[in-house]
């Protein structure tokens, strides 16, 4: 026997996870995105230059696969530098474009609760955009997203400001000395961060290192005048928009292209895999992958798994799409085969969902299976309702039956 691979999941029921990209639909329309699909395989350099050489992600998560012709290809480990390649191959000019999409990504994790190594995101990105203000209504639309739409409320928002380019170099040497006194403590790999992507030794899960961190020198203490002004500016308009949000001074975000605002939502409930979305702006990523000009970005991902966990607990609040009403023709012998085919047909084209029960049985144990599938209604078709051109209607909700002409079925049925 076949077994999935290690780290993926097989979904055999939809409704939360298709009523989580109904609501994500309807929202994002109402902020005006549009929704868009790019590849789930992209060129490997794509990653390498915009996630990060030295991130986790590509140094260690990545599902490669070989192309023809020596062509280094991978399972998409995120979503946004995708969006920005389509950006810049179809020479998208009318700024800010507000996208979205979603579907599967690939990361080669060890599998935990929460944690797959093939899993979904739903990607938002609002490419060239300066302003902080555009922030502040992006972490808005995201919380009541969360709030109002799907109904969630056991959860935090945590937020970071990582300054512009000189802040991130002058924070970057401060951190360094800091490191300096305290390189004896510090895991082998932190030692090996030190040196190639310091930032990324916040990102480091040692616990000993988790502690050390705590004392070193914050970047929010050590920014420029008018970052500081835009990440006082941030904190008010957020405020404003009564968006309740924890300082978090060790938030750095995992993907190396994020500068100035970065969050992440967090839920204790999760356990320790307990970010459901994370995001911030990345100001220099277009023309990092050969944009001509820097397009200001801002963008964010929630794991749809994530939030499945979340949702499961409270599902019988929220308001799911029901089943539609099944009509389940019962053929009590194989003679009227055909016409339960012709029943179910007209019963399909006008609208309503049929199924037939051509396995064949008793009535009996017919019956029996029609309540185990739910079926609304049975319809009954027999030696003498064929003769007499009817058909016998059960109700399975309040047990009632009658029979009726096969010519009036539908008309009675609507009613
Ligand atoms: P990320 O924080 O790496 O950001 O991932 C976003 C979300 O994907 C996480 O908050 C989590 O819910 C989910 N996730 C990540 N890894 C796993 C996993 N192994 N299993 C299940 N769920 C997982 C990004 O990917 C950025 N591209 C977000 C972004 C968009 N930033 C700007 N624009």
């Amino acid at each position: 026997m076949f077994k999935k691979i290690k780290g993926t999941q097989d979904f055999l029921d939809l409704t939360l996870f298709n009523f989580i990209i109904d609501q994500a639909k309807k929202h994002l329309s109402e902020y005006n995105f549009t929704e868009i699909s790019t590849p789930i395989i992209e060129p490997l350099d794509l990653y390498k230059r915009s996630t990060g050489e030295e991130t986790e992600v590509v140094t260690k998560q990545m599902f490669k696969i070989s192309g023809q012709n020596d062509e280094e290809i991978c399972l998409r480990p995120e979503i946004t530098p995708s969006v920005i390649r389509a950006f810049i191959e179809n020479k998208i000019q009318q700024v800010p474009w507000k996208v979205f999409t979603w579907g599967p990504v690939f990361r080669y994790e060890r599998p935990q609760k929460g944690r797959f190594r093939q899993f979904n995101q739903l990607n938002m990105e609002v490419i060239g955009s300066d302003s902080i203000a555009q922030d502040a209504q992006f972490i808005k639309m995201l919380d009541r997203f969360f709030h109002s739409k799907l109904g969630l409320t056991d959860y935090a928002l945590l937020i970071n400001f990582l300054g512009c380019f000189e802040d991130r170099k002058i924070f970057q040497l401060l951190l360094k000395q800091f490191l300096d006194n305290v390189q004896q403590d510090i895991c082998k790999e932190c030692q090996i961060r030190k040196e190639r992507n310091i930032l990324r030794i916040f990102d480091c899960k040692n616990p000993q290192c988790q502690k050390i961190y705590k004392d070193a020198p914050t970047i929010t203490n050590n920014l420029c005048k008018s970052c500081d002004a835009e990440w006082e500016t941030l904190k008010e308009e957020l405020s404003l928009l009564s968006v309740s949000y924890m300082v978090q001074p060790t938030l750095v975000r995992g993907l190396d292209y994020y500068s100035k605002t970065v969050f992440e939502f967090v839920s204790d409930s999760l356990g320790a895999q307990s970010a459901f979305c994370g995001g911030g702006r990345y100001n220099q990523l277009v023309s990092q992958l050969g944009g001509k000009n820097d397009q200001p970005s801002i963008g964010a991902a929630p794991g749809i798994e994530r939030l499945l966990l979340l949702l499961e607990p409270i599902k019988s609040q929220l308001v799911l799409p029901q089943k539609p009403t099944l009509h389940l023709i019962l053929p009590i012998e194989q003679k009227q085969n055909m016409l339960a085919l012709l029943l179910a047909d007209t019963l399909q084209n006008h609208g309503l969902c049929a199924d037939i029960l051509l396995e064949g049985d008793s009535i009996k144990s017919m019956m029996r299976k029609a309540n185990k599938m739910g079926a609304k209604y049975v319809l009954i078709l027999g030696p003498e309702e064929q003769e007499q051109k009817t058909v016998t209607v059960k109700n399975m909700v309040d047990g009632s039956s009658i029979t009726i002409l096969q010519i009036d079925l539908i008309d009675s049925l609507k009613k």
